[in-house]
């Protein structure tokens, strides 16, 4: 018998639609989550902007934009990422993406959705989608495999946890949003980890990898412990 799991991927927009929309990767990234929902899992994905999201909120930035008008641009290419995500699953996925939380689908079929509000990213998102679907697991693929000492590419001195608890997390990330500031996972999210007792697993974003993360098998990256 298939055993009932639930879980929700965070999929950077660097990992997905860096410099640009990675085609091949989608299509490829679909044929797996297409094999996991055979499984009998039930799965929904919350899609970032990467370098594209980026770009429109240093120009909008350079000419003047609040910090609110730049977040928007970036939930606009939030969600474009997650119109394309969505097509690579076809009807296996729900083609009309959720602006909000209060507006999800049944979940019958994989839910696909970007940014909401402004005061995130995608990750905080995903971590907030988790909690309302009871999902077992967050799945979060960056473009690093893991949750480091400091940031790896800096760094190079750096350690990578197998396993973090959500608060040491935290002290890691820090605690303040900026409109496409890049930390390993958005501290918001790791609020929401930790109050709710979220497992996630923080991976690098290959395919078999994101596989092995939702599935519970070897993924080479954290796992992510919620709770105190
Ligand atoms: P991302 O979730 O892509 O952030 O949202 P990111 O940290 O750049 O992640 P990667 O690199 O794609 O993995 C892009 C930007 O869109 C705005 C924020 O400004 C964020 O930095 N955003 C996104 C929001 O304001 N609210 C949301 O719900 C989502």
């Amino acid at each position: 018998m298939v055993r009932e799991l639930r879980a929700v991927i965070s999929l950077g927009g660097s990992v997905a639609a860096s410099p640009a929309p990675k085609l091949g990767f989608m299509r490829e990234f679909a044929r797996m989550l297409t094999g996991v929902v055979d499984r009998g899992y039930r799965v929904a994905v919350v899609v970032g902007g990467g370098r594209v999201a980026r770009e429109y909120i240093r120009c909008a930035s350079e000419l003047g934009a609040s910090q609110e008008v730049c977040d928007e641009l970036g939930i606009a290419v939030t969600r474009m990422n997650a119109r394309l995500i969505a097509l690579a699953l076809g009807e296996r996925a729900h083609q009309r993406i959720p602006r909000s939380l209060e507006e999800l689908p049944e979940w019958d079929r994989v839910i696909v959705m970007g940014g909401t509000e402004p005061g995130h990213t995608t990750d905080a998102v995903a971590a907030m989608l988790a909690v309302r679907l009871g999902a077992e697991v967050l799945v979060v693929a960056t473009d690093v495999d893991g949750v480091y000492s400091a940031d790896p590419k800096r760094f190079p001195e750096a350690v990578k946890y197998a396993r973090i608890r959500a608060e040491e997390l935290e002290e890691l990330v820090g605690s303040v949003h900026t409109a496409g500031a890049s930390t390993i996972v958005d501290p918001k999210a790791v609020r929401v980890i930790k109050e709710h007792g979220l497992r996630a697993v923080v991976v690098r974003g290959e395919v078999e990898r994101i596989r092995a993360a939702i599935l519970g098998g070897e993924h080479g990256g954290t796992e992510v412990v919620g709770g105190a």
